[in-house]
């Protein structure tokens, strides 16, 4: 036993994963300090098998045990880093809250994640699939990311370019083995810059008689829209959109706009892509609110699978099969989860 991390054999899952299906850990490393994993991991166990990261465990499914050992990062101190008046670099530990993050940067009249307010997860886990919501990814507002990079076993520090953040996708995402991220660095402002072009949110700001918003009452409203529309994890179990909204080639964007006018579509990473909801998809289909035993589909949401109670991993995965085929069958469109699926390929 050390001060810096804590071993649990056995250690049970359940109350990890917002998710809420069981499974176990063989081996759970609690690290206190992350400047303990490159002496940690001189361990053989963890040097050369397979290790598993977990943050508030908002972003994956267990479709079985994960292998190996689960390390979660325990640290959770915040700190301006660099404050030039009217712009701050702060530092947040990968065990912090998101949303708890969120309203301390806010309460320190620092403005840039206001958008992104009420995101279930971690600090550490938000880089990895570059967090997005109502038109802002938080990529753009991060400087650096601080990991342990298991090739060399020593902590280094990434710049923003360096992580190849995308939409829902980032080097840590595309090198899963590689990175455990320890800290992250954002850059924020006391000027603030809001971007409320995404409609939900000019509504929501209407309707409450609202013209020129702080960041705390666009925090609020993007509170309010999704408070309305996702599915409390505390409450039903999910994990936030079980699919990526699907990239396809501008003429299928097209054609299939044309077929049924109500889709929506946006525009994709480049001229020849664009994107597609990936509810409207699904809700096209028939799904929303769709329930088989205790495995669903959220009623208010056609993105959200939903774990009624006792569903398992591997039923929540079969019905996430049993919808992109039905999508793929009508739209010929393939949707890909959003989620980490552990211990099954997609
Ligand atoms: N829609 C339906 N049926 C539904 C729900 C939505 O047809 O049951 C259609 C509506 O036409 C709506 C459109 O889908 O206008 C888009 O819906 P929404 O605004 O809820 O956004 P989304 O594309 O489904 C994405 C993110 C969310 C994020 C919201 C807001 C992905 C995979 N999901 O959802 O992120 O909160 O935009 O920015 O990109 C998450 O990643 O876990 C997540 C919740």
């Amino acid at each position: 036993m050390s001060s810096a991390w804590q071993l649990a054999e056995r250690a049970p899952l359940r109350a990890r994963n917002t998710f809420g299906v069981p499974a176990h850990a063989g081996m759970l490393v609690a690290v206190r300090d992350p400047a303990s994993l490159p002496a940690l991991f001189e361990n053989a166990m963890l040097r050369d098998g397979p290790v598993l990261v977990l943050g508030g465990g908002s972003n994956l499914l267990f479709a079985a045990d994960p292998e190996g050992v689960v390390v979660t990062l325990e640290r959770q101190d915040i700190r301006i880093t660099r404050d030039d008046g009217d712009s701050c670099t702060v530092r947040a530990d990968a065990g912090v809250q998101w949303h708890a993050f969120v309203m301390w940067t806010l309460g320190h009249g620092l403005a840039g994640l206001e958008n992104l307010s009420l995101i279930p997860g971690t600090v550490g886990a938000a880089p990895i699939q570059n967090i997005g919501a109502y038109g802002v990814e938080v990529g753009e507002r991060i400087d650096r990311v601080e990991a342990f990079d298991r090739t060399t076993g020593a902590i280094r520090t990434l710049t923003s370019g360096e992580c190849a953040f995308g939409y829902r996708d980032s080097r840590f995402k595309q090198e899963p083995d590689r990175w455990i991220v320890t800290a992250v660095e954002f850059r924020l402002s006391r000027t603030p810059q809001l971007r409320l072009g995404y409609a939900g949110i000019v509504d929501e700001l209407a309707r409450a008689g609202i013209d020129s918003p702080s960041p705390s009452q666009v925090a609020e409203a993007v509170c309010r829209v999704r408070q309305g529309k996702l599915p409390d994890p505390a409450v039903l179990g999910n994990a936030g959109s079980f699919f990526k909204n699907p990239i396809v080639a501008a003429e299928l964007a097209e054609s299939l706009g044309s077929q049924h006018p109500g889709l929506p579509v946006f525009p994709g990473p480049d001229a020849a892509s664009r994107k597609l909801s990936a509810a409207w998809l699904i809700d096209a289909c028939g799904w929303k609110g769709f329930r088989d035993g205790d495995a669903g589909v959220s009623a208010r949401h056609a993105l959200v699978l939903v774990n009624h109670g006792q569903a398992s991993g591997s039923q929540l995965l079969a019905l996430a099969r049993r919808i992109a085929a039905s999508v793929h069958e009508r739209f010929g469109v393939a949707l890909e989860p959003e989620p980490r699926i552990i211990g099954e390929r997609w």
